[in-house]
Formats: structure tokens, sequence, C-alpha cells
């Protein structure tokens, strides 16, 4: 089974260990609750080094007050034995204490296009909150390489800006989206949808496909939106975005030769709020 660390000194003595014979390091940054998704994350670290480290910690700075934070699924014994079975070398596992000790008042904020919109506009406090901890477990596991998913797209590009500004010398890995069969993206929030949400939510990867299909058949991106945003909300989402994007630098795009698009859309369906994105 893995070493479980919990406390700093924990996790030294740790990776010391892991250390010895030059191995290389991935990192996988979770919050637990871990689906298919995640553990699709730990496999392909295992193909980038020698050894892993999962991080589990739900990380109370990306969440605003009136936020999931409280509520936000916790499966640690669930968690534990899923990675012991992908053969996962160390859990670093601190309590909100030991990331955030009295006292503590230092805070890694991202600027420019990454951060342009999108989700920033709807929660403010949530790429400070993510470049932090992310900056933190970085400086703690000090990983040759780290693994983000492309579900949550915008902060692939907000922490892949954040370890290259910051000289971290972390190569930041981008993973595909693990989907349900009907196309929903695997989420830890998943849980939160009642059994109507649940057949209804696939409706917002359909509805990015659509509109992929008809910007690649030539139609004006506010005409293909539009398609997409209609099928969104018809299905009873509401709409907080849905953007096209240029798919490095998230650059607000007006022509489709601008580059490589990216689709990111999120909706309130009931109290669940989900976010996706596809490439054009
Ligand atoms: P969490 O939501 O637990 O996600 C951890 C990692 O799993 C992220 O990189 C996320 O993009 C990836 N992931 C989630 N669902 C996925 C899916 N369906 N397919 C592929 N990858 C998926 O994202 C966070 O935690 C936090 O913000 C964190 C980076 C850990 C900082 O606190």
């Amino acid at each position: 089974p893995p070493v479980v660390a919990r406390t700093l000194p924990a996790l030294r003595r740790a990776l010391g260990d892991l250390r010895r014979r030059n191995a290389s390091v991935a990192l996988v940054p979770t919050m637990g609750a871990l689906h298919d998704g995640h553990l699709s994350l730990v496999r392909l670290a295992k193909r980038r080094a020698t050894k892993v480290v999962v991080s589990v910690f739900v990380n109370p700075t990306q969440f605003a007050p009136h936020e999931d934070f409280g509520s936000y699924p916790r499966t640690w014994k669930a968690d534990a034995s899923k990675l012991a079975a992908e053969g996962v070398d160390l859990i670093w596992n601190p309590d909100v204490k030991t990331m955030y000790p009295e006292g503590f008042a230092t805070r890694i904020e991202v600027d420019g296009p990454a951060v342009a919109g999108l989700e920033d506009r709807f929660r403010p406090h949530f790429f400070g909150g993510v470049a932090t901890v992310v900056g933190k477990l970085f400086l703690q596991v000090r990983p040759d390489v780290a693994i983000f998913g492309s579900k949550d797209f915008q902060q692939l590009r907000v922490v892949t800006r954040m370890a290259g500004d910051l000289d971290t010398g972390v190569k930041v890995i981008g993973a595909p989206t693990i989907r349900e069969r009907d196309g929903l993206a695997m989420s830890s929030r998943n849980v939160y949808l009642t059994p109507e949400e649940r057949q209804v939510a696939p409706t917002l990867y359909r509805a990015m496909k659509e509109t992929a299909k008809q910007l690649r058949a030539g139609k004006s991106a506010d005409a293909s939106l539009s398609v997409g945003a209609k099928m969104i909300t018809a299905a009873g989402f509401s709409l907080d975005y849905f953007e096209a994007r240029h798919a490095d630098t998230l650059a607000p795009i007006h022509s489709l030769k601008a580059g490589p698009i990216r689709l990111l859309v999120a909706a309130k369906l009931g109290k669940t709020r989900l976010i996706d994105n596809v490439a054009v």
C-alpha cells in the first residue's frame, strides 16, 4: 500500500525514501472523492515518472463562503483503496492547519488572458486559491511533472502559467477528459445531481458537440454558439457562460481562423454547477 503522509516532516521523510536511486516524481493534485477521471491521471503519471505522489486535500481557499466546502464529498477510505490498487507510491493528505497555519498570509494570483472571464467571472476567488495551493504543493513535493485534467481546462491553463512564471521547473501535463457512457464528464460533484437531473446532464456535452459541428461546417461563431446555448437552456440548465476561446491562450476569439478553438461551458442544473469543454 502507498505511504500516507499527513504532516510536513512525514512528507519529507517519505519523499527522501522515494528519491533514493534518482527516481523521477509525478504529482497528481486532487481533492479526493476519486473517480475514473482522477485515476486516469494517476495512470498517465505512472507512464511519465518512476514514482507517483497523489495529494488529497479539499482546499478551503478556492471555495467562496457560499460554496460547497463544508458539503464537498469526502470519501477517504474509498480513495485510499483506489490509490493502493493503482500502485501509487505516496499519498499526501495534510489537514487544513498544516497547509494554512495560523497567520498564513500569502497568495499567488495569476493574471492575463488565462484568467480573463469564464470561471473567474463567476468564482473570482477561485484561481487565486488554486494557484496558491498548487504552488504550495509544488514546493512541498518538488515533482518533476504534475498531471492536470482537461476537464478543468481554464485551471490547466492557469496552473501551467503559474508553474512557468515562478520558475518551478515542474512540467505541467494535461490529460484528456474522462466521460460517462452518455457523455457526461466525470466529476466529484455529479453525486449532487438528482436522478432526473442526471438524465438531463449529458445535454451539456451534446450541445458543445453540436456547436463544434456547426463551426466546422463554416457557420459563424455567434450563430453556432446560440444553437448550443438554446439546447442547454431548453434542457433546464441556467447558463453561466458558453464561449469559444483560443485553446492555448484562452483569449476571446472573433474569427475561426484565429487559431485552435476550445468551447467552454458552465451551467447550473438545480443546485449543481457543472463545467465542461471540448476542442473544435
Ligand atoms: P479535483 O476536482 O479533485 O480534480 C483533480 C484533478 O482531476 C484535476 O486536474 C481535474 O482536472 C482532474 N479531473 C477531474 N475530473 C476529470 C475527468 N472527468 N477527466 C479527467 N480529469 C479529471 O481540480 C481540483 O481537484 C483542484 O482544483 C486542485 C487542482 C486539486 C487544487 O485544489
